[in-house]
């Protein structure tokens, strides 16, 4: 029941919001390449998954002209914008969506120096919603916005170097740069490429199984 409603959440999410819909099967993505460097139970990694799916599951609940708008927020638009993640955690409680996913949904915007939506510091933080902040900003970095330029890899690296202790948690991007072998390729959009690991990370979160990857080798 618990990953139908996941998949009914992402048909909705898909049908409101296709460029949210994109950015969340990246997060996902991106979030399951970080995991790969880290050694976690499946479990934990099946939930981290789901949660980086559903991040932005809040989304349903603000007007698409606030989600797209191309210039800036006004006041009362960013502060509707905040609210995406307490929207979300209570639609995922709506959709009885397994209860370990909702401090990956509240949290997904807080920042290891306290200056994110909640305020929540350092390892106050949910483990998993601190690795789906850093996917998230590194999909966010690599996608073309209408107010920022689409950043190369190099560009993220250094972002993500930079931004330890301050927005992310510097053991985990410690980590993340520990083993240098294919770091350009982890943050790879390239569809046509990995078009077989989007199908596969779709699948995952139709099945809840995460030995998909691990018995083929991700
Ligand atoms: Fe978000």
């Amino acid at each position: 029941m618990h990953m139908d409603n996941v998949r009914k959440l992402m048909e909705l999410l898909k049908n409101y919001d296709i460029n949210v819909w994109k950015h969340s099967i990246f997060v996902m993505k991106f979030s399951f390449e970080i995991m790969k460097k880290l050694d976690l139970h499946k479990k934990d990694v099946t939930n981290i998954l789901i949660g980086s799916l559903l991040h932005d599951i809040g989304k349903l609940k603000i007007c698409k002209e606030i989600i797209n708008k191309p210039g800036k927020l006004d006041i009362d638009e960013w502060d509707e914008i905040k609210r995406h993640p307490t929207y979300g955690g209570s639609i995922i409680n709506q959709y009885e969506i397994n209860s370990e996913i909702l401090p990956l949904i509240l949290y997904h915007h807080e920042r290891w120096d306290g200056k994110g939506y909640y305020g929540l510091a350092g390892k106050h933080i949910h483990f998993g919603a601190r690795v789906i902040a850093i996917a998230d900003s590194v999909e966010a970095m690599s996608s073309q916005r209408p107010y920022q330029n689409m950043k190369k890899t190099k560009e993220i690296f250094m972002e993500l170097l930079n931004s330890r202790g301050s927005q992310f948690d510097p053991d985990l991007i410690n980590q993340l740069f520990k083993i240098e072998s294919n770091n350009q390729l982890i943050f790879s959009k390239n569809l046509v490429k990995e078009q077989g690991i989007l199908e596969k990370l779709i699948s995952v979160s139709r099945n809840f199984n995460s030995n998909i990857f691990y018995s083929e080798g991700y």
